[in-house]
Order: C-alpha cells, then sequence, then structure tokens
C-alpha cells in the first residue's frame, strides 16, 4: 500500500495542482471540515486514495474504490468520501489533524490526477485579558505597557481606544509576540487613555475582544487660575473680598495662600477676607499640588491696595455777617477720615471760577476771598475724591450787599378817579424795606407799591421812595412827579399831529369858501353899459 501511495504522489507532483483548491484551508476544533476536489468524476473514476503528511510521514487516510472504501484506523469513524463528487469530510477535528492532505483520483480511462492542501485545525480564541503594568499612570512621568494575551491558534491583535483604532506611532509602540501583544505609552499623556481601550484577538474563523481597560491617569496641576470677586486696584477698607483659585488637576490640587510671600493658614480653593484693613492690601498668590504628581504649581500675583473711604467731608465758613465790598471770608473743606487725592470746588453746579479776588490755596483746601462781592452769594461744594470714593459737602454763602440803586416806575399823568399804581424796587440782601414821601411829608405806606385807587388834584405832587438794608446800613432813594387832571382833559391834550392837521386844512377850506362867495357875488352886480 505504501509503495501505492508513493507512485501515485509521485505522478501527483507532476500533474497540476487545480484539484483541491489553494490553501490553507482552516477549520475550528472540534467541529468538521470539507476538503473539496475540483475535478469532475462525471465520468467515472477507478479509485480516489486521499493521504495525510504530519511531520515527515505520509500516512493513508481512505482509499475509495469500486470495491468500497476503507478507512485507515487512525481515522475509523472521522472521514468520509463522496462518491458523486470526491470531497473528503473529517471531524470532529483534533489538533493533531492539522497538517498536508492529498488526493489521487485515478480516472476510468487510467489517468491519474493528485493535489494537495494544508488543512490548519484551529483552536478557538477565549481568554482575551489585558495587562497594564501599573494601576495609575502619572502623566508625562509613566510609560504604560499593556499585554494582551489570548488562546487561540495563529492569533493576530488589534488594539482600539473608544472604538477607534490606536494609531501607533512616536511615543506609542505595540510588539507583537506568538500569543500576545504588547502596546507601550512612552511618558503616557491624559489623552492616550482617555477612553476605555480593548485588544481583540482572532483568526480567519473567528474574533474575541477583551473587557474594555481605564486607567486613571494623574496629571496637572497645569492652568492655575487666580481670580478675584472684585478687579479694582483699590479696595475700600472694611469691605469683603473673595479669592478664588482654580487649576486643572488629577487628582483635585490642595490649594495653598500667600500674602506677601507669606504661606497663609487657609487653605481650600476659596480665599475670604473679610473687612479689609489697611495691612491686608499686597500680593496675593495660591500655590496648587497634586499628591499623584508631586507637582506645585503657583498662580500669577494678584495685588491691590486697601484704602479708606473719605467720611465725614465739611465746609468751615465764616460765622459772621459778610458785607459786600468790606469782609474777607475763608472756605474750607476738610474731611474726618481718608486719604484725599482730589479736590475740586463747584459754584452752584459749575466749576468754581477763580480770580484775583477769589483764590484758591495750593493745597486746594480753602477759597480764599479777598473781599466779598455779591455775585459771591450761592451754593459751594467741595468734593473729595480717591480711589474707593467721593464725598462732598455744601454751604451756602450769603453775602450781604445794597440796596442797589433804586427803580421807581408809574405814570405821569392820570385824570381825576383813575387807579394809580407806583411801584418801587432795589437789588438787596437782606430785601429792602420801603418807605414813602410826598411833597417831602413822610407816609404810612412801607411797601415796594405805593397804590391810589382813585385819583384827586391834590395827588398831584413829587414822590419819593427810600429803600433801606438794615444790615448794611445803607439807603438808595428815587422820586417820580404825578400830575392829576381834570375828566377829560388828557383827551384834548392828546390831539395827534392827524387831527391838527385836519383841523387847519378843514380851516383853511372854509376861509377859501368864504373868499370865493364873495368873488362871485360882486361878478354877478349889474355893470352900467356906457351905450
Ligand atoms: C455528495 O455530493 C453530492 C453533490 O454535491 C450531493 O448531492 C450528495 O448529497 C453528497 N452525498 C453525501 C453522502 O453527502
Ligand atoms: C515625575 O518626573 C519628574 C521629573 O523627572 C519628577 O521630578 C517627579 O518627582 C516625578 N513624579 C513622580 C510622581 O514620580
Ligand atoms: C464798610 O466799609 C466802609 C469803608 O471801609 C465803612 O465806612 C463802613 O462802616 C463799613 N460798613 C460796615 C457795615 O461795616
Ligand atoms: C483766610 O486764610 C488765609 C490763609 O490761610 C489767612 O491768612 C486769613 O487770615 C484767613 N481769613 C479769614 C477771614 O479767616
Ligand atoms: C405838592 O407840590 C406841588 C409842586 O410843588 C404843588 O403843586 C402841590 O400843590 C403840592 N400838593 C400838596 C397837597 O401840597
Amino acid at each position: 500500500m505504501k509503495s501505492l501511495l508513493f507512485l501515485f504522489s509521485v505522478i501527483g507532483c507532476c500533474a497540476g495542482q487545480n484539484v483541491l483548491p489553494e490553501g490553507p484551508v482552516d477549520a475550528l476544533l472540534g467541529k468538521h471540515v470539507t476538503l473539496e476536489t475540483l475535478v469532475s468524476l462525471e465520468n467515472g473514476f477507478l479509485a480516489i486514495i486521499w493521504t495525510f503528511q504530519s511531520k515527515s510521514d505520509v500516512e493513508p487516510v481512505i482509499t475509495l474504490t469500486n470495491q468500497g472504501s476503507k478507512v485507515d484506523e487512525a481515522f475509523t469513524g472521522m472521514v468520509s468520501v463522496n462518491k458523486t463528487n470526491g470531497f473528503l469530510t473529517l471531524g470532529p477535528l483534533q489538533a493533531k489533524h492539522s497538517g498536508d492532505y492529498m488526493v489521487s483520483i485515478v480516472m476510468a480511462d487510467g489517468s491519474s490526477q493528485t493535489g494537495d492542501t494544508v488543512l490548519r485545525v484551529l483552536e478557538p480564541v477565549s481568554d482575551v485579558t489585558i495587562k497594564p503594568n501599573m494601576a495609575e499612570v502619572i502623566e508625562l512621568n509613566s510609560t504604560v505597557v499593556l499585554t494582551c494575551t489570548a488562546k487561540g491558534s495563529f492569533l493576530k491583535f488589534n488594539w482600539t481606544k473608544g472604538s477607534a483604532p490606536i494609531v501607533i506611532k512616536d511615543r506609542i509602540s505595540v510588539k507583537e509576540a506568538e500569543g500576545s501583544s504588547t502596546l507601550t505609552f512612552k511618558d503616557a499623556l491624559r489623552s492616550d487613555l482617555n477612553a476605555p481601550i480593548v485588544c481583540s484577538a482572532g483568526n480567519r474563523m473567528e474574533q474575541q475582544q477583551s473587557a474594555p481597560l481605564s486607567l486613571p491617569v494623574h496629571y496637572g496641576p497645569d492652568k492655575v487660575t487666580l481670580s478675584s470677586t472684585t478687579v479694582a486696584k483699590f479696595v475700600r477698607s472694611g469691605s469683603n473680598l473673595k479669592l478664588t483659585c482654580s487649576s486643572e488637576s488629577s487628582p483635585a490640587a490642595t490649594i495653598s495662600w500667600y500674602h506677601n510671600a507669606v504661606q497663609q493658614s487657609a487653605t481650600g480653593p476659596e480665599l475670604s477676607l473679610s473687612s479689609l484693613k489697611e495691612k491686608q492690601g499686597g500680593n496675593y498668590s495660591c500655590h496648587a499640588h497634586n499628591a499623584k504628581t508631586l507637582r506645585t504649581v503657583a498662580s500669577e500675583v494678584m495685588s491691590f491696595t486697601v484704602q479708606d473711604a473719605i467720611t465725614g467731608v465739611s465746609i468751615t465758613a465764616p460765622s459772621t455777617i459778610l458785607i459786600a465790598g468790606n469782609h474777607t471770608a475763608n472756605l474750607s473743606c476738610e474731611a474726618k477720615a481718608g486719604t484725599v487725592t482730589m479736590r475740586s470746588w463747584l459754584k452752584d453746579g459749575r466749576p468754581l471760577a477763580t480770580s484775583q479776588r477769589v483764590v484758591l490755596s495750593a493745597d486746594k483746601t480753602t477759597v480764599m476771598f479777598k473781599t466779598v462781592e455779591k455775585e459771591d452769594n450761592g451754593e459751594y461744594k467741595c468734593q473729595l475724591t480717591n480711589a474707593v470714593g467721593m464725598e462732598s459737602a455744601t454751604h451756602k454763602m450769603v453775602v450781604n450787599f445794597g440796596p442797589e440803586p433804586v427803580e421807581l416806575s408809574g405814570p405821569e399823568a392820570v385824570e381825576v378817579k383813575d387807579p394809580v399804581k407806583l411801584k418801587c424796587s432795589s437789588a438787596s440782601v437782606p430785601a429792602a424795606t420801603y418807605s414813602w414821601k410826598f411833597n417831602g411829608t413822610a407816609m404810612t405806606v412801607k411797601t415796594a407799591e405805593y397804590t391810589i385807587e382813585h385819583a384827586v388834584f391834590k395827588n398831584s405832587g413829587l414822590y419819593t421812595c427810600e429803600a433801606a438794608n438794615a444790615v448794611t446800613g445803607k439807603t438808595a432813594v428815587s422820586s417820580h412827579t404825578l400830575s392829576v387832571k381834570g375828566e377829560g382833559e388828557m383827551d384834548e391834550e392828546g390831539l395827534t399831529d392827524g387831527a391838527i392837521a385836519g383841523i387847519v386844512i378843514g380851516v383853511l377850506l372854509a376861509l377859501g369858501l368864504v373868499i370865493g362867495l364873495l368873488m362871485c357875488c360882486r361878478r354877478k352886480d349889474p355893470i352900467e353899459s356906457p351905450y
């Protein structure tokens, strides 16, 4: 038998390779496989001989002739050949069935064909497992090595992160070995492990995945940011302030605080400063420390000045009476507390205009009036400013003056029974008191207006008004002449130029008429004829 096989294998070697498909044929352990021939047996055959070569030995498997089939002992109950097409079915497969299978077919006409193919009995893929070389990763410090192992035959490995393939380049490398694959992240970054990593192992028959692996990556602190509830460079004393320190860090960083480079007892991301005092101004910073990465990072320095607010602003003014032209005066402005950095003065809401007479002291605390004048009356406001606010005080200054020259108004002439109103006025602070005289005789009227309800002839005469200021002790006088006419007299005297012209023309016309009449009558007289 062995010599026959040898013979056929020698023939087969020369008979071309289109008898069996090119291998290898893969089949799973424990399953069945069919090796399919490509030769048509329609015209009948004499023998189909399947042999198997593992290592060096060539062993018979099954021989099929028209007398029936003969199965080798080692394959009893495991093989069959289909008489119609010569296909070999083998199973359940064992590992030892891997190897080179040959078939020799002797056709009815005595010609023969030989072919061979490789069968690989694959172990199923199982136990795909990733083993990391560490349980937690320190960013930039750790070289992470992930080893993926699996059971099975002809395994190929694949790595994915969050379902996307891992790009192998630069710091990231992969090493394949029999039954394992090693993925290395040198100086690992948080982005290397920001999604679960899965290893899949497989062969042409099947594919298995590992459980997803997630490793905590410790990183930071980076971006340590110090912020405050106020951004002002100056802070009002007594106010409250909160500083906040934030950082990108995993695990969360522990925060420490520094004031003028001295560590504070406070810890935690917030530093509360309440009812601030001047000495609490200065430079603040925070340090973030990560207990895993052992890194400490400082924030930028924030600085501010604590300043007292200005309070108790008041204007000091003369307490004595001020008389225009006679007195000098100082207005001084002071605050009880707070550093003043700017002073300004307003009069009646506008910036105070200074002059040779009204002088502002060099430090702007005092307005000096070398003499006070009536135009200095008004409301003075002093404004004191510093970086944390502005306060002001006002003072109404009274400068006594007058009375100014008196104005006396009223009609010069009225008719009997007409009403008469004479009006006297004079600028004065305080307001003037008025008194009246008629033809030099004092009257009882003490008001600015002198009223006669129905004029009579004896009201004609000279009226005098006197304005007096009790504070300045000054008086001013003005006079007015009134004449009272008879009823209708005002109308005659009141003839207009037109009326006068009319009268003149009327008189002239009348005269002309008279003259004309005289002439006419003379001509009508009968003239005695000389004939
Ligand atoms: C042999 O092959 C033929 C054709 O492919 C098929 O019809 C037949 O069922 C097969 N016989 C057995 C025993 O499997
Ligand atoms: C990480 O590396 C730096 C520099 O080599 C080192 O100073 C630091 O201590 C390391 N951190 C840890 C947690 O080992
Ligand atoms: C004002 O000054 C004048 C002259 O200087 C003086 O005669 C007068 O008495 C003064 N008036 C008052 C009210 O002081
Ligand atoms: C006003 O202030 C000036 C300068 O301080 C001082 O010389 C003067 O006596 C003061 N005048 C009055 C009326 O207080
Ligand atoms: C007042 O004086 C005027 C002019 O001197 C005079 O005409 C008039 O009669 C006087 N009136 C009285 C009531 O004295």
